[in-house]
């Protein structure tokens, strides 16, 4: 299956190959070629927009420039809708047949090409960093243990929780939702947990782009170190998660933590076909994941997860659907993906597109955007397994466009009239990125028209790393949802 699909891509690669090296070594003889098509009379040609990319340019030169003044300096321009990019010429038969017109055509090869490119050495940047990492990742590093005593177990402070001011040890800590104590940095099982999945993603998907079988032997090692290795292993559990000083236990929200684990179990069926993949350490793997899952089924903490009905229980959700998938459970994977996204979205979305669990948080225009997040990748999951759920519409109307829509307004406008506690900024890379996923399954040209001026923002936001927001395209996220559906990056 993987080989075929590998072949399927080889051979496509190198089609394109042939064609864009066709292309442009033969630019000046092509000249003529061009202009005749591109003649025709009902061809619209449209110069590419110099002037986007330069305003683009000049907001990163200043860190400091207002993002609204350049935004509003974007020259207004009609959507590019491809309706008015068509030719046609008129076959044997005197049928008309409309091509995408060659200007407009030259131009989208270009901008693949570099696309590609850019991608490419970005990915093999991180995969390299991540060959070159001789730390060890371990729960056992860190100085303070849970309270099981047990250094294997896994622990993670309650993101917003802080001492209590009335308690002379300030113990149990008491919630303050949306402030993030910095604390939570001082256990570091978390962000390691988050790098081991990223690393081993951007190792498979490395491998997969140069068939280099380093990166598969480091991913290896690195599965080993975490989930098999005795001295540097984690329990199959996370009663210590999200934990709040002073308790017993950590709570359901800790399951959260581990929803990153698609980018791991996608990124292993695309490592098989190398030699240096290792069936022992997976099949180690296999007995970690089932035994985590059972505890997730039967814990208290996991089925509280799943009960959940904000983010947490989404994201539970996806987590389950990828857990069950890698187990070869894949009967159990197709229904639990279409319950769980009909449920997900009668529950979850209002007939306005509110998503009313995220509103009201006091971060509201954060848990928006990461809770749409959550939905397509459910949505992403049940097309996977046959269910339209992209477009499913719940009995009031709801559904995920709804929501993306919701929101369109307010990404625009920097929030303005979000009728929301806010506590946080407007911040849009995130929506960015999910709206032209969401150009890409309803092309809508009110998304290009927003694109066109929500880019240069997200670009900011990249370059300003917030969030820890990549310097990226989206170009592979786009790509695989057209296309293998495995290599899917771009959504938290
Ligand atoms: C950058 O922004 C600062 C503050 O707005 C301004 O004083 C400075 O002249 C700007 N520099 C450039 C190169 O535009
Ligand atoms: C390796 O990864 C660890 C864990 O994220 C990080 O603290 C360390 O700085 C990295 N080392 C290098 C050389 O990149
Ligand atoms: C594989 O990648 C590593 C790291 O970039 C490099 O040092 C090595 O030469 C590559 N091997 C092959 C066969 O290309």
């Amino acid at each position: 299956m993987i080989i075929q699909k590998l072949l399927t891509l080889t051979i496509f690669g190198t089609l394109c190959f042939i064609f864009l090296w066709t292309f442009w070594s033969e630019n000046p003889k092509n000249e003529k070629q061009l202009v005749l098509d591109v003649s025709f009379p009902t061809s619209d040609i449209q110069q590419p927009e110099p002037e986007t990319v330069k305003s683009t340019t000049e907001i990163l030169k200043n860190k400091s420039t207002n993002d609204d003044k350049e935004i509003k300096n974007e020259p207004e321009k009609n959507p590019p809708s491809i309706s008015n990019k068509l030719s046609t010429v008129y076959d044997i038969n005197g049928n008309p047949k409309e091509y995408i017109n060659s200007r407009y055509y030259a131009n989208y090869l270009n901008i693949l090409r570099q696309q590609h490119h850019q991608m490419l050495s970005i990915l093999l940047d991180k995969a390299d960093l991540a060959l070159k990492n001789n730390s060890v990742y371990s729960v056992t590093l860190k100085p303070q243990l849970a309270p099981s005593n047990d250094p294997h177990d896994y622990m993670s402070l309650a993101r917003y929780f802080w001492p209590n001011p009335e308690k002379q040890n300030g113990l149990p800590y008491i919630g303050r939702d949306g402030y993030v104590n910095p604390e939570i940095e001082t256990v570091k099982d978390y962000s390691l947990l988050r790098k081991l999945f990223k690393d081993i993603e951007n190792l498979g998907f490395a491998y997969y782009f140069t068939r280099n079988d380093s990166y598969v032997e480091k991913a290896v090692y690195r599965i080993q170190e975490w989930f098999v290795n005795p001295e540097t292993r984690m329990n199959p559990n996370l009663y210590y998660a999200s934990f709040i000083k002073g308790q017993e236990l950590g709570r359901k929200t800790g399951v959260l933590d581990m929803h990153p684990i698609y980018r791991m179990l996608q990124s292993i069926p695309i490592m098989r076909s190398s030699r240096k993949w290792n069936l022992l350490t997976e099949r180690k793997l296999k007995d970690w994941i089932s035994t985590y899952y059972q505890w997730l089924e039967t814990n208290s903490l996991g089925r509280g997860e799943k009960a959940s009905k904000n983010n947490h229980g989404t994201y539970y959700d996806v987590q389950a659907i990828y857990l069950l998938s890698y187990m070869d459970r894949e009967e159990e994977a197709r229904k639990y993906s279409r319950e769980a996204l009909i449920n997900r979205v009668n529950k979850g979305i209002l007939a306005t597109g509110q998503q009313p669990h995220e509103t009201r948080r006091p971060t509201s225009w954060f848990y928006s955007i990461f809770n749409l997040q959550a939905l397509f990748l459910l949505a992403e999951r049940s097309q996977y397994f046959g269910f339209d759920g992209w477009n499913y519409v719940g009995p009031k109307g709801q559904s995920i466009k709804k929501a993306v829509d919701y929101l369109l307004p307010f990404a625009l406008s920097n929030g303005k009239g979000w009728p929301f506690l806010n506590i946080k900024e407007f911040e849009v890379n995130s929506y960015v990125r999910l709206l032209e996923l969401a150009y890409v399954i309803w092309p809508d040209d009110n998304y290009l028209e927003a694109l066109i001026i929500l880019r240069p923002k997200a670009k900011l936001e990249q370059a300003l790393e917030y969030r820890n927001a990549d310097w990226e395209d989206n170009y592979l996220c786009v790509w695989s949802l057209m296309t293998n559906k495995q290599l899917w990056t771009c959504v938290e």
